[in-house]
């Protein structure tokens, strides 16, 4: 990248958005500060150790060295950016709706700190609701107005679409990039930003390498508000998919098909895709249930029934309930049985267990009487800190977590459980009841080991 086409980017929030935009922007060479407030997490990013877990991190916090600077402190670091990038998190609230409240307070100390002549465009990155882009400008010239200053501020929504497990990928590799934004100059400004990705001309980091074939992903230019909506659009009509197939998934077994070669036949079919017709356990993580939940929050507020994606919320609640009835229909009791959980986190190349199938399934099944052994690759200690109350019992391994145990129930797809010694694993059960809550394994070959074998819509 030449020197004048660098931009300096500061990005407020360090969690999975943030960090990986930031290590990516600085990869492709342009100067990054990363702030957050938790000095804690800035201090082990400044020592080079990842605070999340997402695959090819580390390597690229080696490799981009001192392009990106982690600070705590937003104030000294803001006039004279090029473009400022919000990425703070939006969690839910019992009633659905977001809570911006970290939003309006990073775009209160914007407000607070910006000087006009020297004024980054501001960036929500953050999923966010319909009207944030103009709530955070309304902020910041409320604060400006406290300040007596006049001038002109510019605010772009640019949702992101990448997910986690795949975080780095997703950034370097999109499908698309939208910008909404009523300002030219600002989307001018943030097609600089993303040139070498819109372009694909930087050298692929070792560690993420640029697909076969990829093809260049476009820049969508759009209003804030449906920049806004595009995002929102676009995770429930994934959460729908996945639910939709989770509902025929019931009815294949119901008439003895096989979803999976169901999803196969619909999804060679290009205007279904094959993507996202997985059945199993349902849906979870920090997206899909927060946003579906603050898009049916939105539609009630504008008095518009998102009947669907109601429908796609409830199936995912029920598919849960699945995996316990399938349960009970092999072990027939659950209460003083030990059943095995493989997987906590809610897909696999992840340690976030938020929303996970998991932590309702273990729930559930203590609250049954059940004993309960636990064992995930990664996410025990997520486990743990969030979770010290419950009464579980924790296993190093997968053949551990089998061991005495009446039931396995595979919650998260991870590469490694399709390769376990099941066949040791079997001999070591009580009894041998295995459901597949991810449909990972081979039916035929488990029964062969002698397990009842149940898996999702097979
Ligand atoms: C999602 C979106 O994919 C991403 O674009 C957005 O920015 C954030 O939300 P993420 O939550 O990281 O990303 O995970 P994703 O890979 O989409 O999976 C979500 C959930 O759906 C997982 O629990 C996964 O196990 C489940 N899933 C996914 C299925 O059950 N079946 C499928 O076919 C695909």
């Amino acid at each position: 990248m030449r020197e004048s086409e660098k931009l300096k980017v500061v990005i407020v929030g360090t969690g999975y958005v943030g960090l990986t935009t930031g290590m990516a922007l600085a990869y492709l060479g342009h100067r990054v500060i990363c702030v957050d407030r938790d000095s804690k997490i800035v201090e082990k990013l400044k020592a080079g150790i990842p605070t999340i877990y997402e695959p090819g991190l580390k390597e690229l916090l080696e490799e981009v060295g001192s392009a990106v600077a982690f600070e705590s402190d937003l104030v000294p670091v803001l006039n004279g950016s090029d473009v400022a990038i919000i990425a703070v998190g939006t969690p839910s609230k019992d009633n659905g709706d977001t809570d911006l409240s970290f939003v309006e307070a990073v775009a209160r100390e914007i407000g607070r700190t910006l000087d006009p002549e020297k004024s980054p465009v501001i960036v929500n990155k953050s999923t966010v609701p319909i009207g944030t882009a103009r709530r955070v400008e309304t902020v910041i010239r409320e604060e400006l107005e406290r300040r007596e200053i006049q001038g002109r501020i510019s605010v772009a929504s640019n949702p992101e679409f990448l997910r986690e497990g795949a975080a780095l990928h997703d950034t370097f590799y999109p499908d698309r990039i939208v910008v909404g934004t009523e300002d030219i100059g600002a989307l001018n400004l943030l097609r600089q930003m993303y040139a070498p990705i819109l372009e694909q001309t930087f050298t692929p980091p070792p560690a993420v390498p640029r697909p076969e074939g990829f093809s260049l992903p476009a820049l969508v230019s759009t209003s804030p508000t449906s920049a806004e909506l595009i995002k929102y659009t676009a995770n429930a009509f994934l959460a729908m998919k996945i639910s939709f197939i989770n509902e025929f998934a019931t009815i294949a077994e119901k008439v003895g098909a096989d979803i999976t070669e169901v999803a196969k036949g619909i999804g060679l079919d290009k205007r279904i895709g094959p993507g996202f017709l997985k059945a199993g356990a349902g849906w979870g993580g920090s997206c899909f249930p927060k946003d579906v939940r603050s898009i049916l929050f939105t539609g009630r507020q504008y008095n518009c029934e998102l009947a669907l994606v109601q429908a796609a919320l409830e199936v995912n609640r029920l598919q849960r309930k699945k995996v316990i009835e399938k349960l009970q229909g092999l072990l027939k009791v659950i209460r003083g049985s030990t059943v095995g959980i493989l997987g906590l986190a809610f897909k696999p190349n992840t340690d976030d267990i938020r929303e996970s199938p998991a932590i309702d399934v273990i729930a559930e099944l203590l609250d049954m009487g059940a004993r309960v052994k636990i064992y995930d690759p990664v996410a025990m200690e997520r486990y743990h800190q969030s979770y010290p109350d419950q009464q579980v019992v924790y296993c190093a391994t997968a053949e551990e977590t089998a061991r005495d145990s009446d039931a396995l129930v595979l919650l998260t797809d991870w590469d490694q459980f399709s390769h376990l010694p099941w066949e040791e694993m079997a001999a070591s059960m009580g009894s041998r009841v295995l459901v597949d809550g991810r449909n990972l394994l081979d039916g035929e070959k488990m029964r062969a080991l002698g397990f009842a074998y149940s898996g999702i819509g097979r």
